[in-house]
């Protein structure tokens, strides 16, 4: 049977795992590569959000995320600028993944889930903690740090880490 048959039963399971990744950290990594071991196929898909002002572009998020990823077979990176449960069907994908780092991330996560609960039954949202190691760990904590020119090596990937040395140069107020 086509891993893309309409009979549930025998689909192939599709997960993404959307957000802003802005940049990618070693919180979203450990996330992904535990979710890649629990579908057929995971999506890393990047918010275009054109009302937000992000430090990389899209492409640049992206070209960091499939680098990071490049081990994990399974995973696909990919952007999407709609509503996620319509994303969602045009890859059809059936669950959407979210970390949760402690309680102050569950009432936002709550109401998107349940957004998007309303906006489409069919599509569930499976929560996974993220590994404590991690639990204070956020993009815009990295992009704090990497901008006093602070050291983000045990909180991103190499090239993750590159690319923010790249986009703050170092001043004259460097502490290292
Ligand atoms: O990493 P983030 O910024 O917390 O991710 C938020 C994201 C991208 C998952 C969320 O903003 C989203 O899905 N946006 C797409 C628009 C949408 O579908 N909104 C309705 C659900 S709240």
């Amino acid at each position: 049977m086509s891993p893309r048959s309409n009979n549930l039963e025998h689909e192939h399971r599709i997960a993404v795992y959307p957000g802003s990744f802005d940049p990618v950290t070693f919180g979203h990594l450990d996330i992904i590569r535990r979710a890649a071991k629990q579908f057929d196929q995971l999506i890393v898909a990047v918010l275009n959000n054109t009302s937000k002002r992000p430090l990389f572009s899209v492409d640049e998020r992206k070209k960091l995320l499939a680098d990071v990823t490049r081990d994990l077979p399974n995973v696909e990176i990919d952007s999407f600028r709609d509503l996620l449960v319509r994303y969602m069907r045009s890859r059809q994908a059936q669950v959407i993944v979210r970390g949760i780092r402690s309680v102050t991330d569950f009432e936002y996560e709550l109401q998107m889930a349940s957004t998007n609960r309303q906006l489409d039954e069919g599509i569930e949202t499976v929560f996974m903690m993220t590994n404590p190691k991690y639990s204070y760990l956020s993009s815009s904590i990295v992009k704090e740090i990497a901008k006093f020119n602070g050291p983000v090596q045990d909180l991103v990937p190499p090239a993750v880490e590159a690319a923010l040395q790249g986009k703050y140069k170092p001043s004259l107020g460097d502490f290292n």
